[in-house]
């Protein structure tokens, strides 16, 4: 018998009516249940798997064409993906016929939501004029106008189409800039899936990772050569006796020190004010470029997180927010580094690069993205982490929401309350990696959708209700976790 077909299947699960938006975090004033008590993780994979069925078998019909089910490893939320229908506003309705808050916001790009009128309109504006040509258009110095307003390191700008191919760019210009190849990055530091720096992004306590004042290069993934391994030099976040000794050592080979103030693939380490202003200092003396990674930071605040910390890169990588939704990637910097890019000395060229539509996206996206905008983003945020971690610590909790406090922030468990996270290896240490998991799993069975592994991040059509209710639910959760 002929199966039908994979898009058939779509179709016909995407007219399930979408059940009602329902939360969970209701809990029990005299016992301090929460409404499930005690939550074992397969009791929860059990509810995900029945109330995500469809995506369940959508994942299993899509191995049958695409390795995995899915062209990004990133989707697996537990043992399966949660496949969308459409999204709107701050939710997503998925396939299953579940509204869900978004909270993943497809890995914090959408800081507007989904369909937000000004992206909306400037894309029906622009399709009627053709979307792809050999040649440049207006929206792209728009676009660059804005970042070189806002964003204190940037004086130039090329785009791209991913902030993957914008990290390339720029150890590329780096490497130019200065004569030297080495680049030193930070264990826990993700900075797209490219060769040379699809390294050391998570951190082990195993011997194959190395002492931590000088971490040892692990490849993320096979096929990495060994040459490109050889080129990075690991540093450990927030040592600086460490980073020092090592930066010092390797100065006559380091091209560049590229790494993010928040790190946000490999889990969440914040660095400390004072060791990056060091750093700056450092790599300034010893002829290093620095580079930040502000692909998912540019979200922190209008001049992005380097102008929280009032601290100017020579080169500064961004994505994400800036295409609105659409692929863009974006490499800005002083103009004294950036010139290699037009003196001849560094050729860098994409079909797709600084793509229309997504210029258009973006222009209309940041556009919308001001100051006024990021204050309620960031006052959410810090309304979250402020009441979850009163009220954990009131109860003894190991329940922590823990980041920098902008709108990308994590929630997890440690395996003791007080525990914290300074650098990637307190992960490995401190992280209780089941019952985050725990919640991860409950927030999806309960109406939210997070990164399965526990970041989350706001989006501007969230309402003080959704905030309290996403509160209220963690609670929830916590509460039966604890119990
Ligand atoms: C800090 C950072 N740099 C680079 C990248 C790569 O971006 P993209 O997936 O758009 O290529 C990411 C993606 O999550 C990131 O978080």
């Amino acid at each position: 018998m002929r199966r039908p077909p994979f898009g058939a299947l779509v179709e016909g699960m995407a007219s399930a009516a979408p059940a009602r938006f329902a939360y969970g975090g209701i809990i029990d004033e005299t016992s301090g249940r929460g409404p499930m008590a005690s939550l074992t993780l397969s009791a929860c994979l059990d509810r995900f798997t029945s109330k995500f069925a469809t995506s369940a078998a959508l994942t299993d019909e899509g191995r049958k064409l695409i390795p995995g089910g899915y062209s990004r490893n990133s989707f697996n939320f537990g043992p399966h993906a949660v496949f969308v229908d459409t999204g709107s506003g701050a939710h997503i309705d998925t396939i299953d016929g579940h509204r869900l808050l978004d909270l993943n916001n497809n890995f914090t790009v959408n800081v507007l939501g989904h369909q937000h009128p000004s992206v909306t309109s400037a894309l029906q504006a622009a399709i009627p004029q053709g979307i792809s040509f050999g040649n440049p258009s207006t929206a792209e110095a728009e676009l660059a106008r804005i970042l070189v307003d806002r964003i204190p390191s940037v004086e130039r700008v090329q785009f791209s189409c991913s902030a993957t191919e914008s990290c390339m760019s720029a150890i590329r210009v780096a490497r130019a800039y200065t004569g030297k190849s080495k680049v030193a990055k930070f264990e826990g530091g993700y900075h797209g899936f490219s060769d040379p720096l699809h390294i050391s992004a998570h951190a082990s306590l195993t011997p194959e990772y190395g002492p931590s004042e000088s971490p040892t290069a692990v490849p993320e993934s096979g096929g990495i050569p060994i040459e490109d391994i050889g080129n990075i030099i690991v540093l450990t976040q927030n040592d600086w006796a460490a980073c020092e000794h090592i930066l010092r050592t390797h100065a006559d080979d380091l091209a560049c020190l590229i790494m993010e103030l928040q790190s946000g693939a490999g889990g969440l380490v914040v660095l400390e004010q004072e060791f990056v202003e060091r750093l700056r200092d450092l790599t300034s003396e010893l002829g290093i470029v620095l580079i930040f990674d502000e692909t998912i930071s540019l979200r922190a605040g209008y001049h992005g997180l380097q102008g929280v910390y009032g601290v100017t890169p020579d080169l500064t990588v961004m994505g994400k927010i800036i295409g609105g939704g659409l692929p863009l990637g974006a490499l800005g910097g002083s103009a004294d580094v950036m010139s290699v890019l037009e003196n001849g000395s560094v050729t860098i060229s994409g079909t797709h690069h600084g793509h229309k539509l997504s210029l258009i996206a973006g222009a209309a996206c940041m556009s919308a993205l001001n100051e006024a905008a990021f204050g309620k983003l960031n006052g959410q945020a810090t309304r979250i982490m402020n009441e979850l971690n009163e009220w954990s610590a009131s109860r003894g909790s190991s329940f922590v929401v823990y980041g920098k406090g902008f709108s990308h922030m994590a929630y997890g468990y440690m395996k003791a309350p007080g525990l914290s996270v300074r650098t990637h290896r307190d992960y490995a240490r401190n992280l209780d990696a089941e019952r985050t998991q725990i919640c991860s799993l409950e927030l999806a069975n309960r109406g939210f959708f997070p990164v399965h592994r526990g970041e989350f991040s706001l989006s501007l059509p969230m309402t003080d209700d959704d905030i309290s209710n996403y509160i209220a639910t963690l609670k929830g959760i916590a509460a039966d976790i604890d119990f």
